[in-house]
């Protein structure tokens, strides 16, 4: 079975759009990505896997308009990304909670910074919502100190949740996590994404979370970092641990770990 094929189905427009991406840092001395194509649709889970380094932080700063591409274009629902914009949501490996605001003053943050107070107050019961979304209800005046590592993290999710934004970009969001809490913080991540119908863009270096999470899997070269392979994961949803049992999950495991082994080469 061949599981390398073009992105997602031709049938719906994708909804961000990336054409022939290239960053460099500096004088040119550092050339982090090289022509990078991605086209996610609407409702869809994309990973981006490659090894530290690679340019993958790169890849989302420039999707989330926190950093100017040095050449090509981004798209997101028709505009071009040119700085940070309300329909994208991100979230990064460290939670970055404010120790000395609650759980629910934290997750309002954004808003209150973005659109003031009174936006701030009125998104309440949407924060206390996704709060219990996430199973952290009854937390909402606790402190960060006051929280696990994992509760802390299911708050940064809210935060980003609680704006509405189209698309949620995820930069290894759940790799300070034990293996444990972050097996069940990607099934949560999952279930978020089905019942808002999110479009994800996930950074990992784990190839079975990328699989386990993702439609499609983009495997990145380094040194320019290039998108060498885009990888389709045909299994069912909702997807379950379990299925990491399954033969198909292992061959899609197999053809990624033999595309980063040779990445070092492309
Ligand atoms: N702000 C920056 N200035 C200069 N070089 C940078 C900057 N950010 C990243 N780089 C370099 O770009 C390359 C890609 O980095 P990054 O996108 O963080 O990789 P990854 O997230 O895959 O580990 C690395 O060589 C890194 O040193
Ligand atoms: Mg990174």
């Amino acid at each position: 079975m061949s599981a390398t094929i073009t992105a997602g189905s031709e049938l719906r427009p994708p909804i961000y759009e990336l054409s022939n991406v290239s960053k460099h840092y500096g004088d040119r001395a550092v050339v982090a990505l090289e022509g990078v194509d991605l086209k996610l649709r609407k409702g869809e889970f994309h990973s981006v896997i490659g090894s530290s380094g690679c340019g993958k932080s790169t890849l989302l700063k420039i999707m989330a308009g926190l950093t100017p591409p040095s050449k090509g274009r981004v798209i997101l629902s028709g505009t071009p990304v040119m700085g940070a914009r309300p329909d994208i949501g991100m979230m990064f490996q460290q939670a970055t909670l404010f120790p000395w605001r609650t759980t629910l003053q934290n997750i309002l943050l954004p808003i209150e910074i973005r659109e003031g107070q009174a936006a701030a107050d009125a998104a309440r019961p949407r924060a206390t919502a996704l709060l219990e979304l996430v199973g952290l209800k009854g937390f909402e005046s606790s402190y960060p100190s006051q929280l696990s590592g994992g509760m802390a993290q299911r708050a940064a999710i809210c935060r980003m949740l609680v704006s509405e934004p189209e698309v949620l970009l995820l930069d290894e969001p759940f790799s300070a996590l034990d293996e444990i809490t972050r097996d069940f913080m990607n099934m949560e991540l999952q279930r978020i994404c089905m019942e808002r119908n999110a479009t994800a863009f996930l950074v990992t270096h784990s190839i079975s979370e990328a699989v386990i999470l993702s439609d499609v899997v983009h495997v990145m070269s380094a040194r320019p970092g290039r998108v060498v392979r885009t990888v389709e994961i045909d299994l069912p949803r909702p997807r379950a641990l379990e299925m990491t049992t399954l033969p198909a999950f292992g061959e899609h495991v197999s053809t990624i770990r033999n595309l980063l082994d040779k990445g070092a080469f492309l």
